[in-house]
Parts: C-alpha cells; sequence; structure tokens
C-alpha cells in the first residue's frame, strides 16, 4: 500500500527533507509499518530509513544542515518481507546509484529476482521494491535512465506507483505508474514540483496538477516536465488546477482522532441533511443528470470493501423497499473472481472512504462498461474513484484520520438512505412517512453520546473476554456485522457476528461462561424472536451484554438503552454508533494503539 511522496524545490526556500517529512505525514493513512526518505547530496545518495512512523525520521537526519534541490519519501505497509530497516523504503540499488520509492505489488518479482541473480545481483531485503530498483539499476549500465525504467516496466506484471532518484541525474526525479495513483503538482507561486499518491497531502497552495497514467514516465526537475509513453514517445497532458487546503486537524481535546470523529457524527449528520433537504423530502444535485438513467434502472449493483461493504450491507433491504430495484451488494475484493450474470440496466453504487482502496477499484474496472451508470460514494474528492465514475456523491464529514472508519461509515449509511428517498422521488414512489423518521437520526445520536459513560462502564466490565459474538437479526445482524469489525481492528480481540437464529446451528456449541455475546436489538418487529436465541445462550450460561430500547430482564441485567427515536427502520445508525463507543472504551481500558492499530493502514491501495 504505502504513500510515496518527492519533492523538487524551485523558487521557495523549501528544505526538501523537510518538506518530504511534512508530507509523508499527510500519507500516513496509507501505511505506518516503516519510513524513509533519500535525497542525492554532492553527488551522493542519502538514504534515511526507520521502523515505525515518520516522527522518528527526524531524529534520525539530525541538525545537520544539507544543501540540497530534491528529495523522495516514503510511508510503508509491508506486502513483501517484515518490519525492518532492510526492508523499508527508499531501496538502494545494488550498484548505489538509485535510490526508489514504490507503492503496489510486483506479482513476478520471484522470476525477475531469479533473472538478475544469474547476473551476479544482489539483495539485502526481502521486498519486491529491491527487485524493482536492482532491475533499472541493472539496465542503466546499457541505456540512457528512462529507456532502462521503460524496459523495466516493460517486464513487470502487477500494479504500482514507482518513484526514484539516480546518481547520474542528480536534480531530476523520475515517475512511473500502472494502475496506482501518482500526481505531480507544480505550484503556481513558487514553480515548486510535489509529486505524491494523493496530491490532498501537497502543501497548502494551488497547483497545476498531472496525475501519471498507466506505463508513463515522468522525468521531473525544477525546470521541466516531461512525460513520455511507453514507447518513450513525449505525451502532452492537460492536467487540471487543484487548490490544497491542509488545515492542521487537531484532537480538539480528546485523546483520540476516533473518539473525536465519533463525537462529530451527530453534527454532520444534521449538516448532511441539511444539505440534502429539498422542498419536504431531500434530493442530490449531483444526480440531476441521471434522471433519464434511474428511470431506466432495473438493478442496483453495490460494490466496496470492509466497513463500506457493510453500509451497504445495512442499507440493502431499505433500498429494496424503497426502489423496488433488486440489489445485489459485492465484496469488492471477491468480485473479479465472480460469476456474473449480466443484467442489463444496471446502476453501479460504489462506496468508499479513500476512493484509493484497490480491490474496490479493480471491481469497478472490471465491469464498468456494462454499467448504465457508475455512482461513486465516497469522502475524497481527489480520489481514483471519483474520478472513475460517472457521477460523485461527497460523504461531507471532512477528512477521517483514525483507521477504524466511524464517521465516514455513518455518512456512507446516512447517503444511501437519503440515496434511496431521491431515487424513489424520480420514480414516484411514496415515501412520506420516513422523512420525519430520518430527521430524527441526530437526535438518536445525541442520545447514545449521552450514554457514554453506561457504555464506556459495560466496555471495562467485558474488556476480560477473550473472544466476542455479536449478534441480532436482519438489519440489526448487519450492524453487529460493522461493530464486531470495530472490536477487532482496535482491540485486537477475536469477533464473530451471527444472525442469531442461526447461533442452534452450530455456533451455540462456543457458549460457555468465557464467551461473551454482544446483541443488538432495534427492530421491534422481531425482537421477540432475538431474545428466544438469546435465551438459548443464556440457559448455557454464556454472558450477554444488550443493546435495546427496553429492557428484558429475564435474559440479562447488562442493558443499555438505545432511544432511536420511534424509528426501527434507522435504528441502525445509533445502534452502530453504540458499538462504536463500546469498541472504543473497551480498546481503551486495554490500553491499545487505537488511531493507528497494527497492521493496518486507513487506505489499502493492494489488492
Ligand atoms: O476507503 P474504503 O472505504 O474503501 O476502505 C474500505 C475498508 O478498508 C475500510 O472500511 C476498513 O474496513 C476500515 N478500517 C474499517 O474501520
Amino acid at each position: 500500500m504505502c504513500g510515496i511522496y518527492g519533492y523538487i524545490q524551485s523558487k521557495s526556500q523549501k528544505k526538501p527533507l523537510e518538506q518530504c517529512l511534512d508530507g509523508l505525514k499527510n500519507l500516513q493513512y496509507r501505511g505506518y509499518d516503516s519510513a524513509g526518505v533519500a535525497t542525492i547530496c554532492d553527488g551522493d545518495l542519502i538514504a534515511f530509513k526507520t521502523v515505525g512512523k515518520v516522527d522518528l525520521l527526524n531524529s534520525l537526519i539530525g541538525s545537520k544542515k544539507y544543501e540540497l534541490s530534491m528529495a523522495i519519501a516514503h510511508t510503508r505497509w509491508a506486502t513483501h518481507g517484515g518490519l525492518s530497516t532492510e526492508n523499508a523504503h527508499p531501496q538502494i540499488d545494488y550498484q548505489n546509484t538509485l535510490a526508489l520509492v514504490h507503492n503496489g505489488i510486483i506479482e513476478n518479482h520471484i522470476q525477475l529476482k531469479q533473472f538478475l541473480e544469474k547476473k551476479d545481483v544482489t539483495f539485502l531485503s526481502q521486498t519486491d521494491t529491491e527487485v524493482v530498483t536492482n532491475l533499472i539499476s541493472y539496465f542503466c549500465n546499457q541505456m540512457s535512465i528512462k529507456e532502462a525504467a521503460l524496459k523495466a516496466i516493460s517486464m513487470i506484471e502487477g500494479s504500482f506507483a514507482i518513484v526514484f532518484i539516480h546518481k547520474n541525474s542528480p536534480d531530476s526525479i523520475f515517475a512511473i505508474a500502472r494502475s496506482c495513483p501518482l500526481a505531480i503538482g507544480i505550484c503556481d507561486h513558487t514553480s515548486d514540483v510535489y509529486i505524491s499518491s494523493d496530491p490532498s497531502s501537497f502543501s497548502s497552495s494551488s497547483y497545476h496538477t498531472t496525475f501519471i497514467d498507466s506505463d508513463e514516465i515522468a522525468v521531473i526537475s525544477n525546470s521541466s516536465l516531461l512525460i513520455y509513453d511507453f514507447n518513450g514517445k513525449i505525451k502532452e497532458k492537460s492536467g487540471s488546477h487543484l487548490v490544497v487546503k491542509n488545515k492542521d486537524i487537531t484532537k480538539d481535546g480528546f485523546d483520540h482522532y476516533m473518539h473525536k470523529e465519533i463525537h462529530d457524527q451527530s453534527f454532520l449528520c444534521r449538516e448532511i441533511l441539511q444539505k440534502r433537504k429539498h422542498q419536504d423530502s431531500f434530493y442530490f444535485s449531483e444526480l440531476k443528470k441521471s434522471e433519464q438513467k434511474i428511470k431506466q434502472t432495473k438493478h442496483i449493483d453495490i460494490i466496496a470493501c470492509g466497513s463500506s461493504y457493510n453500509a451497504g450491507l445495512i442499507a440493502k433491504e431499505f433500498l429494496e423497499r424503497l426502489t423496488l430495484f433488486p440489489i445485489s451488494i459485492h465484496l469488492a475484493s471477491e468480485y473479479r473472481y465472480t460469476f456474473h450474470l449480466d443484467k442489463k440496466d444496471t446502476t453501479c453504487i460504489v462506496i468508499s472512504q479513500s476512493g484509493e482502496t484497490a480491490d474496490t477499484l479493480a471491481a469497478l474496472r472490471y465491469k464498468k462498461e456494462t454499467f448504465l451508470q457508475t455512482i461513486a460514494l465516497c469522502n475524497v474528492e481527489s480520489s481514483t474513484l471519483t474520478r472513475e465514475c460517472d457521477l460523485f456523491i461527497p460523504l461531507l464529514v471532512g477528512k477521517e484520520i483514525s483507521v477504524c472508519s466511524t464517521k465516514a461509515f455513518t455518512s456512507q449509511l446516512l447517503n444511501l438512505y437519503l440515496l434511496g428517498i431521491h431515487f424513489s422521488n424520480v420514480l414516484g414512489i411514496n415515501h412520506q412517512k420516513l422523512i420525519s423518521e430520518i430527521n430524527n437520526i441526530p437526535f438518536a445520536i445525541d442520545d447514545i453520546l449521552s450514554k457514554e459513560n453506561i457504555i464506556k462502564e459495560y466496555a471495562h466490565k467485558y474488556s476480560k473476554y477473550p473472544f466476542f459474538l455479536f449478534t441480532g437479526r436482519k438489519d440489526m445482524y448487519y450492524t453487529s456485522i460493522e461493530a464486531a469489525l470495530k472490536l477487532k481492528e482496535i482491540s485486537y480481540i477475536p469477533a464473530e457476528a451471527m444472525p442469531a437464529g442461526e447461533m442452534k446451528h452450530g455456533p451455540i456449541a462456543l457458549i460457555d461462561k468465557n464467551m461473551a455475546t454482544v446483541a443488538f436489538i432495534g427492530n421491534e418487529e422481531i425482537s421477540s424472536k432475538t431474545l428466544s436465541n438469546l435465551s438459548e445462550i443464556n440457559a448455557r450460561n454464556g454472558q450477554i451484554l444488550l443493546f435495546a430500547s427496553e429492557i428484558p430482564s429475564h435474559i440479562t441485567k447488562d442493558v443499555i438503552l438505545i432511544n432511536s427515536n420511534g424509528s426501527n427502520t434507522f435504528a441502525p445508525i445509533p445502534y452502530s454508533i453504540a458499538g462504536q463507543l463500546f469498541s472504543y472504551h473497551l480498546a481503551k481500558n486495554l490500553d491499545r494503539e487505537i488511531d493507528f492499530p497494527r497492521n493496518l493502514a486507513k487506505s489499502v491501495t493492494v489488492e
């Protein structure tokens, strides 16, 4: 996955190493296993690398003043090779002539390594990145740097973004990509050049921005930007104008970004409802031009991963009831490898917080041409997903920093509900009863937030359990899937979600006094059924914590009352937020690294 950054000074006085470190901090959502930076100083390659986060690089670099014109940098999420300095990027080649940073996966790295080993090329790391570093270096002995890079990428299988520097061209940065984002921004005011996996990580300013398309190579200096195609021919690219406002996002007095982001959800939902309000209903102006296509639609496909997928799962039945379209929901990581009946007239909604999830992008690209229209429901306007979909609906929740998604998930769910209402408006289907219910969502969120201390007490009580089962029925089961994911991510405690009615078909064998069950009962029409299933767990000494709208004292004393403000339909939002608070306080009690949990990255940019 990883984040790539590069900087070339032109008219400003900015220091390349400091500038790269600043930029990297904005990219740590792409991984934080290790960080590194490299440059060329007086003809020598210099690199600083560390296991862990970017801040650790400062002390390595120390106070020595380097006279530099450019630098490249990297923050890593390990794919090949463990967490060590040798495996950190930049990788240096066997001839000590070039330093390279990489995002993506070189699928045929084993064959390429064998090819190079036969030429007596030696390796120091376990990374696929070192293979491409040495491959380019090897060909540099026979041809120009640009030709060597093009020759190397003609041999590479996989998707990647690569940025490197070479001693023989000490003022240039070379950048190559295939199906991975890599943007080059030239600052309007200073002409300084920024290169990044994500242009929103550029310093606050305005830029002429160009994305490198597949199998192109850019040769960048402070006086020129030349982009060549796969055959080495110059390409004219128009690019676009980008304004970056990188405000420092603070925790506002909370201990963790996750906690702040949970609390932001009440006013964010109010703002989203306000923005979409139209006459006595809700409306997406972004979809104005697609009304004809909505009327033509016969199916909706939803594609997403992780929490974004869970938002789709929860909303599916609501959307089906409201639009009367059959809805299929797909895990993006499985999509390309599964058989799909070609359905005519399908609107595809792709959900992603980051808009950079490789599985999601690959799934979109796989069938994009067959869809009637594609809608990105995404938090990042400049993302690859929003650029590749026909239409874009923003989540409007601001930057989400915590790896564990909270406010973005809630906005995805709320926006899916609102999309259902928009679609039914266009189709002339009545839904008036829902309008007042959906307007009550922020009040239900306020109510949950006011119960935080009770949730915290239970979270402490339950933090001794080694295994959790989350359960519910219908949309409460899907809500429990999301709650289990939250707990796993930040507490590292195994948690499984199971429909309450399925327990007796096998999983009930797991129940004993050491197993904690967290149950969500937010759908009154089926609550008696869920309670019967919980009685079966109770009878086997399982410990039960209940999130419910009333107290069924015969099951358990551990009940957190949830007031969904009269709405069963939208109850998944307050119940999910209750689940977020529960996981947060449980993980905090266990002293976990909540905002940046081990092994994870905010944006998963490899398949
Ligand atoms: O950026 P995306 O929404 O596409 O990311 C998808 C998942 O990786 C993401 O939701 C992940 O599951 C979160 N860490 C969950 O909290």
